[in-house]
């Protein structure tokens, strides 16, 4: 199997499951227990925590452990406002921040969700038009999942300080991909999920400038100060760790910088031999292992289907929304119409990918693209109607 569908979830890297593999066995204990075994996994807990923290530039003490990036974002949102609170979001943010946004005007606060541009970035000048009195805090993500756009959150950071307004930024897809600075960013909070950077599912972290006035979303004991009551999940929390160790290491060797190579090799190629397709946001600033291609006539789904026959997996854009027949909203707010959107498919490159993986989807690409071409032409041709059998 080739996977390229890192943005989706990403494999456990063996080093980060030889770190948590002793948590389900001798190491057992819970971290709260003042006993050896409580102890030991207390330890884990704080060198996870350190680790976290110098990934993202910030204090150990301002990391909350969570189960991911929807608990991360629903607790940045939901903790920071009370009804008639103002918040400033855009329409590209992952469902974890829209639907909360959502859930949130009908307990009494107001929403405004700013568009974007042909580039798939939100312009910071939308945002400081958008601030309004009762304006609490403003979400922006720091790079799009399905476009691998980067969003000017330093500026829109500098935005939200000059006016006194909380900035919570979803660095879920920037995390391992680029450098995080929660200074440099200028955010209060910041949220990440482990399984995006090769840990595992269910683990995430949001960081909490000191002095935020947090709420907590659960309510139950006293573990992490409160805020994030329930017992840690120490395996996951020592894998998280590991993640953010390899993650920091990753930045400085060059792997980024060899898969953004082979990601515009991708695109040179599939550019250079398939007639009527093209990259979105292939000129603005993206994370390097993105690309978000259409094919006009094809459909999404049909394509992602052919690949995965030849062993390929790719996606149709968020893997929670992929199945569905809706055109993506994200390329759709960037002006791409809806027909163009269906026939987009995302590519995701990751570290466990080698350069042949790269160089068999461009000789299988063109194939695929051509039959499911002729076989719609056939079909409309036939039945006026676009189907791929
Ligand atoms: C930008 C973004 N935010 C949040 C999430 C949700 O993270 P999790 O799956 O850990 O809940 C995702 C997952 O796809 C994402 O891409």
């Amino acid at each position: 199997m080739i996977y390229l569908d890192n943005n989706g979830t990403t494999p456990v890297h063996p080093e980060v499951l030889k770190a948590m593999l002793p948590y389900f066995t001798e190491k057992f204990g819970n971290p709260s227990s003042i006993h050896v075994c409580g102890r030991r996994t207390l330890a884990a807990v704080k060198e996870a925590r350190t680790s976290v923290a110098k990934l993202l530039g910030c204090q150990p003490t301002e990391i909350l452990f969570t189960s991911g990036g929807t608990e991360g974002d629903n607790m940045a949102l939901a903790g920071m406002v009370h009804a008639g609170d103002h918040i400033i979001t855009s329409v590209i943010e992952h469902g974890a921040v829209l639907e909360m946004c959502r859930y949130l005007e009908h307990t009494g606060c107001e929403v405004t969700r700013v568009g974007v541009n042909g580039k798939g970035q939100v312009e910071p000048e939308s945002v400081r038009q958008a601030i309004k009195t009762n304006t609490r805090l403003i979400s922006i993500m720091a790079a799009n999942n399905e476009t691998g756009v980067l969003q000017p959150v330093e500026e829109i950071g500098k935005i939200a300080t000059d006016a006194d307004i909380w900035f919570h930024t979803d660095a879920v897809q920037a995390v391992g991909k680029t450098p995080i600075d929660v200074d440099r960013i200028g955010c209060d909070l910041l949220t990440i999920t482990a399984h995006k950077f090769n840990g595992p599912q269910g683990i995430g972290a949001l960081y909490v400038r000191r002095g935020t006035p947090l709420r907590p979303l659960l309510h139950g004991g006293h573990q992490q100060g409160g805020k994030r009551p329930g017992t840690e999940n120490i395996a996951g929390i020592a894998g998280l760790g590991r993640a953010c160790e390899l993650a920091f290491e990753g930045l400085q060797d060059g792997s980024m910088k060899r898969i953004e190579e082979w990601r515009n090799k991708l695109e040179e190629a599939v550019l250079a031999q398939i007639p009527d397709c093209g990259v979105h946001a292939r000129t603005a600033p993206r994370v390097a292992n993105t690309s978000n291609i259409y094919f006009d006539h094809v459909g999404g789904d049909a394509l992602v289907l052919a690949l995965d026959e030849q062993d390929i997996a790719a996606s149709r854009g968020a893997a929670c929304n992929s199945g569905e027949a809706e055109p993506s909203s994200v390329l759709m707010a960037m002006g791409v119409g809806g027909e163009r959107s269906r026939s987009s498919i995302r590519f995701s490159l990751g570290k466990m990918n080698v350069e042949s993986d790269i160089d068999l989807l461009i000789t299988v690409l063109p194939k695929a693209v051509e039959t499911l071409r002729a076989r719609t032409s056939f079909s409309s041709e036939t039945q006026g109607v676009v189907v791929h059998k």
